[in-house]
């Protein structure tokens, strides 16, 4: 097919992700809202002047007539998005089942479902089945959108499989594939019953990348160990083909962030907050509703810290803002009652009437307020129990170059390899250790503060979303032409 692209030197980038960066809600038959995420890879993106990039995904709304589809697609088309659809049962077995059922957990180190094991083995075939036809369906509509040049970068765990079916549609095209969770490390990966597909398809990309060092390595070693692949310091190689595996972290769009703190709205939220909490130190935790995000035992260590630090009991508030996500998952609906639980208690403990030590918030802020809110605080507690990279971290340590703020971050976050110098690091499991971080982190001296956060502020400004999407995308360029040279010779 001949290319479209009247900018010939824009190259045409296919970023293929489970979920587009805008949500749709229908208004009528015909007639949809649109909300474009404020997430920083899709500013970072669509700000780019290398790339000419398009999104594939689902647009999180169910759409199973004709009219719904062509009304949906046309509107996207305007965005850059294009649309795949995933009817209910597929939504409920790809993704409700396979993806945050069982991968999610797994690759955080939380094992297969503890609860109901019998019906999870049961349910297992068949929500593998689901989720390969998904990759299948994502395949099909990357293929009918390909044209030739055009570098495809599929994402997460969600599209695992989906590599494997661009390149049985067309060998030739680029295919990377890029996972923002950990990879786990092979005792764990073994568990999986689908271990071995998984990785050959994932094998079918030319470039394979992760945000650490360690999460590269679990992965090839899982390659050598169960598939009985050498493992090379480039990648994996199978059957006189090297599959290159690289690192890459990733990071924010910091200008973005530290832009808006000059907008007059943010100016007026951070008065209003200093007001608000005047007299008081602001600590801050900003997450999905995950267990993953160790929310409950952050509480529990900020309880400690209270308990132990009487001093200190109406002189700081955690405001803690717990993003609702996956609602329709059961573990998910679990853990909202445990940390409301969790909050109770300690609100009840040491509230009085006047003030109580935890604001906990089930919803998202806009961007504004959370700038203003990043920008107030004086400790943020991202205490992750795993996680791929975490850029809350990289979200505050923007935010606060006036302030100087304490970052305690779990070393069981992707971030920690980054920001460990400036941040103080924590094992989010050990109650007391954290609620210790808590007392040193409020009374750290000016300087030392001064000291760290220039080392967090150097890296989140000098590692960008922008520069992650060149670097890339140039290796899997790169790549390429290495393997064609190789080819020839
Ligand atoms: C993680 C995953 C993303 C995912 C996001 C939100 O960060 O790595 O791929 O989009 O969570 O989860 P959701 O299930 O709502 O898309």
């Amino acid at each position: 097919r001949e290319r479209s692209d009247e900018r010939p030197n824009r190259q045409r980038l296919l970023v293929v992700a489970n979920r587009l960066p805008v949500s749709a809600v229908r208004r009528s038959e015909d007639s949809w809202s649109l909300d474009i995420s404020a997430g920083g890879l899709v500013s970072a993106l669509l700000g780019m002047k290398e790339f000419e990039a398009r999104w594939i995904g689902w647009a999180g709304v169910n759409v199973p007539d004709e009219i719904g589809q062509k009304t949906l697609t046309k509107e996207l088309a305007e965005m850059r998005c294009i649309p795949v659809f995933l009817d209910e049962e597929i939504v409920h077995q790809y993704y409700n089942g396979y993806c945050n059922n069982i991968l999610w957990p797994l690759f955080h180190y939380l094992g297969l479902p503890q609860e109901d094991r019998l019906a999870t083995t049961r349910n297992f075939q068949s929500q593998f089945a689901a989720y390969k036809k998904a990759n299948q369906m994502f395949a099909d509509v990357v293929n009918n959108h390909y044209e030739e040049g055009d570098v495809v970068w599929c994402h997460d765990y969600h599209l695992m499989f989906l590599p494997k079916c661009l390149k049985e549609y067309n060998s030739k095209m680029k295919v990377g594939w890029f996972l923002h969770t950990p990879f786990p490390s092979f005792e764990i990966h073994r568990t999986l019953p689908s271990r071995t597909e998984l990785l050959r398809a994932v094998l079918a990309a030319d470039l394979v990348g992760f945000h650490t060092y360690d999460y590269a390595r679990h992965f090839i070693s899982a390659c050598t160990r169960i598939l009985g692949l050498e493992g090379t310091p480039e990648g994996v190689e199978n059957q006189g083909k090297l599959t290159r595996v690289a690192v890459f972290p990733i990071g924010i769009d910091s200008d973005r962030f530290i832009r808006a703190l000059e907008v007059p709205q943010v100016q007026e939220h951070i008065r209003e907050l200093k007001k608000r909490f005047a007299g008081r130190k602001v600590m801050l935790g900003v997450d999905r509703l995950d267990m993953i995000k160790g929310i409950p035992q952050k509480i529990l260590a900020f309880e400690k810290f209270l308990e132990e630090n009487p001093y200190w009991r109406d002189k700081v508030v955690l405001l803690q803002i717990a993003v609702p996500t996956r609602t329709d998952v059961p573990e998910y609906q679990k853990l909202t009652s445990q940390v409301h639980e969790i909050v109770g208690c300690t609100n009840g403990r040491f509230g009085t009437l006047s003030a109580v030590p935890i604001h906990h918030l089930d919803r998202s802020l806009d961007f504004h307020a959370l700038c203003a809110l990043y920008s107030v605080t004086d400790v943020a507690l991202v205490t992750s129990l795993r996680d791929g990279m975490n850029l809350v971290s990289h979200e505050f340590v923007a935010c606060q170059d006036s302030k100087r703020g304490v970052l305690i971050l779990s070393e069981f976050a992707g971030a920690a390899q980054s920001l460990g110098a400036g941040a103080i690091l924590v094992n989010p499991w050990n109650i007391s250790e954290v609620a210790a971080a808590i007392g040193q982190a409020l009374n750290m001296p000016v300087e030392e503060r001064e000291q760290r956060h220039r080392h967090n502020f150097d890296h989140v400004t000098n590692h960008t979303a922008q520069q992650w999407v060149k670097f890339f995308v140039s290796e899997l360029n790169n790549t390429v032409i290495e393997v064609q040279k190789r080819i020839r010779q």
